[in-house]
């Protein structure tokens, strides 16, 4: 099953580019060993202590070479994991050496440059919602206009950063929806219901986490009564949930409700520099905790490319591909006997 989890067709939709950044990237960008050692352990954290981490990250990608290069390699690292659609998403900021606009720009170029029959890849970008509502602001302006100039690499719009602080602004996302971007947003991250029932009153097109709404953990049935009508796929990241300790383990992880419910969710890596893992790995963890066959594992690829913000001449490509892939690689004996090799 590992190596069944490792060839499979994978598509990534929840990946913070500066927490994606691999060991090996982290040195040659001149970190030291014990920064990258804080960075990358995969230990037991507060959700706080984690925020800190990004720092280290941030020092590496502070030149636009550097965030060039960095980019290239994180890219170069999923079409490796057989990732063959990614959106990686990331947020602007300025730096010494860098303008807002000249980041943007950069992960664009490296997108550009990245892109392969091997792996597609789009970009999601990100507002910090520790920032004011007027930094919040400028960071769409920006967002938006590169969404005008690259139309079909900047798909989305996401909420992310210390769910412990700052604010959702609903003027701003409705303000992105209007100007053509896919919403993502981390929601529940922590427990807060009045955030996320005004959340869900906004309707965004993906939620992160969505670790606090069932009633079995934390949330409420009014919430899960409401998630339920509502459906909005959920991008799960088990590994982060359970090192950040806002799960308890992979098997009381709150997925499990998902697939009782048959609600829609895919699987993710969030952060695979920190968190030290890979979409494969997700895949296979959830695989051995649940039990699921490989048709099963397939079908959440499949799902997951219905749920992304790529166009639907992409989608059919990657459709066809997946397709392909399932009838080369999982035998299926026709009624009575039903086999999965
Ligand atoms: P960047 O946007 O490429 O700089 O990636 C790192 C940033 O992503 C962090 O500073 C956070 O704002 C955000 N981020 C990464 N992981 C999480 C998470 O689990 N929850 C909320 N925000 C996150
Ligand atoms: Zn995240």
């Amino acid at each position: 099953m590992e190596t069944f989890c490792s060839k499979l067709p994978k598509i990534e939709l929840h990946a913070h580019l500066n927490g994606s950044l691999s060991r090996e990237t982290l040195k040659k960008f001149g970190c030291a060993d014990n920064d990258i050692l804080e960075y990358n352990q995969a230990k037991q954290t507060t959700l706080d202590q984690v925020f800190d981490i990004f720092k280290i990250a941030h020092q590496a990608t502070s030149t636009k070479q550097n965030l060039y290069e960095s980019t290239v390699k994180v890219i170069e690292e999923f079409a490796s994991d057989n990732v063959i659609y990614l959106e990686l998403r990331t947020t602007p900021r300025k730096e010494a050496d860098m303008t807002e606009d000249e980041y943007v720009e950069t992960v664009i170029k490296a997108l550009l440059d990245s892109e392969s029959s091997d792996i597609m890849v789009k970009l999601i970008l990100s507002i910090d919602r520790r920032h004011t509502y007027d930094q919040q602001v400028e960071t769409l302006k920006t967002i938006i206009k590169y969404k005008k100039l690259y139309p079909d690499v900047v798909r989305g719009i996401d909420l992310s950063g210390d769910p412990t602080k700052g604010a959702f602004f609903r003027d701003i996302f409705e303000k992105a929806r209007r100007n053509e971007l896919f919403v993502a947003m981390h929601c529940a991250e922590i427990k807060n219901d009045a955030e996320v029932m005004e959340m869900f009153d906004f309707k965004p097109d993906r939620l992160g986490h969505a670790t606090f709404i069932h009633p079995d953990f934390q949330g409420s049935a009014e919430l899960w009564e409401l998630y339920t009508k509502l459906q909005i796929p959920v991008e799960f990241c088990l590994t982060s949930n359970v090192v950040c300790l806002t799960s308890k383990s992979y098997q009381e992880h709150h997925v499990r409700e998902w697939m009782k419910a048959n609600m829609p969710f895919c699987l993710s890596t969030d952060d695979k520099g920190v968190f030290d893992t890979t979409l494969s790995n997700e895949f296979r963890i959830v695989q051995q905790t649940f039990s699921l066959n490989k048709e099963e594992l397939w079908k959440i690829s499949k799902n997951t490319l219905s749920y992304s913000f790529a166009t639907d001449r992409d989608k059919n490509v990657l459709n066809e591909k997946l397709d392909k892939w399932k009838l080369a690689n999982i035998k299926i004996l026709k009624h009575p006997y039903y086999i999965c090799l």
